[in-house]
């Protein structure tokens, strides 16, 4: 979150306008080696996603909030390239081609996005 972030308040992740448009943004777990939350945008539209790779049940990222995607489509796991589709977490290609990423619901209002099942992050 940044300075530009609004009062945190329940279920809230982060403004819309923190993730690079075309890009993912991590939010990591308020609980010690719980699970975060990787999310996508495209323009106005965004996904999340627990960030948990289904190959081997790890992080997509290597770095901390440094994730691969192309062409604002595709979402790639830093360890063996699995492609996983933004609005879907589809994996398309890879070695889990076929499973998928497990969503987050969140609803977004006003350019600010919340976890939608009013349980707060991960
Ligand atoms: S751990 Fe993600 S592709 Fe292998």
């Amino acid at each position: 979150m940044n300075a530009a972030s609004p009062e945190p308040h329940a279920g809230f992740l982060c403004a819309l306008d923190d993730i690079p448009d075309g890009g993912a943004l991590e939010i990591a777990a308020e609980q010690a080696g719980a699970p975060g939350i990787v999310v996508v945008r495209r323009g106005d539209a965004a996904w999340a996603y627990r960030n948990v790779c289904p190959h081997f049940s790890i992080p997509l990222n290597y770095e901390p909030n440094t994730f691969w995607a192309y062409d604002a489509e595709l979402l790639m796991c830093a360890h063996h390239s699995a492609m996983f589709r933004f609005e879907d977490g589809q994996c398309i290609d890879g070695p889990c081609q076929g499973a998928a990423l497990t969503r987050v619901a969140i609803r977004i209002e006003q350019r600010n996005i919340f976890n939608n099942d009013g349980r707060g992050q991960a």
